[in-house]
């Protein structure tokens, strides 16, 4: 059995205390594989930004807001665990300042400074050591290829490729490749049906 770290749900990056940055992610495809995890036997830390959906009550949940957030707690739980799920879809931008006081409008255009925000599965991949590291690409292009990339870039042992349709959604189409570029497996179906299938081919290939 292994002690299996999954991200969750989108982060929020504040531009002023009431409007932020984030996307349509709903944490559900993290919560299946928390299930189907939990069902395999497996312990699970689950680091989720803001969601509605509720995680099983066998699994310790840290909620966070920010991708800064989840990449520092990330980072001191990734210690204990044996291997990271990376299902969240953290902001990839952040505003440069976070105003303190509400942005008054001006009647003039807004311009934002954004800068790009550290990447979580990036970062654990390159100190992973002895762990192992499942990243998720969502591309609206050249799938395997820029998977593969990523994979590579995230030094992922594994990464599933889904397509936009996963987002909010309650089904997905995935394909799971290894760093050879090989398609392991093709999944299609509710999202808790791809979790089990996720989780199968990482406890055959990952986990000792
Ligand atoms: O580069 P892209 O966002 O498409 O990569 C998706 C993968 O990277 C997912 O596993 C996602 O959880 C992870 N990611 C991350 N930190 C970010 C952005 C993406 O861990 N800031």
């Amino acid at each position: 059995m292994a002690h299996i770290l999954i991200t969750s749900g989108p982060t929020r990056q504040y531009l002023d205390p009431v409007r932020y940055l984030t996307n349509a992610s709903s944490g559900r495809m993290g919560a299946a594989l928390v299930e189907a995890s939990l069902a395999l036997g497996h312990k699970v830390t689950v680091v989720s930004g803001p969601v509605e959906v509720e995680y099983p009550a066998g699994a310790r949940v840290v909620p966070v807001v920010s991708t800064e957030d989840m990449l520092t707690i990330c980072r001191e739980e990734f210690d204990s665990c044996d291997g990271l799920i990376g299902a969240a879809a953290p902001c990839d931008y952040r505003p440069v300042h976070v105003e303190p006081n509400k942005i008054a409008k001006t009647g003039q255009p807004l311009e934002l400074h954004l800068i790009e925000t550290d990447d979580i599965v990036a970062t654990l991949g390159a100190e992973k050591g002895f762990r192992w590291v499942v990243g998720f690409a969502l591309e609206t292009e050249d799938h395997r290829l820029r998977a593969l990339a990523k994979l590579e870039r995230k030094h992922c042992d594994l990464i599933v490729s889904n397509s936009v349709s996963a987002m909010d959604s309650l089904d997905n189409e995935v394909e799971i490749l290894n760093p050879a570029g090989t398609v392991l497996k093709q999944i299609a179906g509710s999202k808790r049906l791809v979790a089990d299938e996720i989780l199968a081919v990482i406890t055959e290939r990952l986990i000792r």
